[in-house]
């Protein structure tokens, strides 16, 4: 069986394509659907994508993806800046969590300066829009590959 990885959106992200295009480029969410699929296809892996709006969801999506030793590539979107929630959930992986932001949050608002996921994640990657996607699935792949 094809080793899973999974792909969690959060809040807004759904709406990839449409939503402030000039921030979070043009691709939509069903375009990032496929070239997560396609590149953790090329690595070995099957790529689950997911979205949610939803704290809650996510939140037990992380548990699923702890009980199940699955590593995850995480965009919590707003969430990032102040769950402590989903903060606590990510603390319990036990396999590679790597954070991506589409845009970098550093050079935005100052409230988007504040991860309060980074310190609990394998990695951050921000700023390269949806190829971060991409560097991100690499990232797990290697770091599978070398543990
Ligand atoms: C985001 C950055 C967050 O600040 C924002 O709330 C998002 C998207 C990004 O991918 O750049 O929803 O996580």
């Amino acid at each position: 069986m094809t080793p899973r990885i999974l792909v969690l959106n959060g809040p807004n992200l759904g709406r990839l394509g449409s939503r402030e295009p000039e921030v979070y480029g043009s691709t939509s969410y069903a375009g990032l659907v496929e070239r997560c699929a396609t590149v953790a296809g090329e690595l070995g892996y099957q790529a689950e994508v997911r979205e949610t709006n939803d704290e809650g969801e996510l939140i037990r999506w992380l548990h699923e993806a702890a009980d199940g030793a699955l590593p995850v590539v995480l965009n919590p979107g707003a969430f990032t800046h102040y769950s402590y929630g989903l903060r606590d959930a990510a603390a319990q992986r036990t396999a590679p969590l790597i954070e991506v932001h589409l845009s970098n949050p550093y050079a935005r608002e100052e409230f988007r300066h504040t991860s309060v996921v980074a310190a609990v994640a394998s990695g951050t990657i921000a700023g390269f829009g949806i190829g971060g996607y991409e560097l991100a699935l690499r990232a797990v792949a290697e770091r599978l590959a070398t543990s």
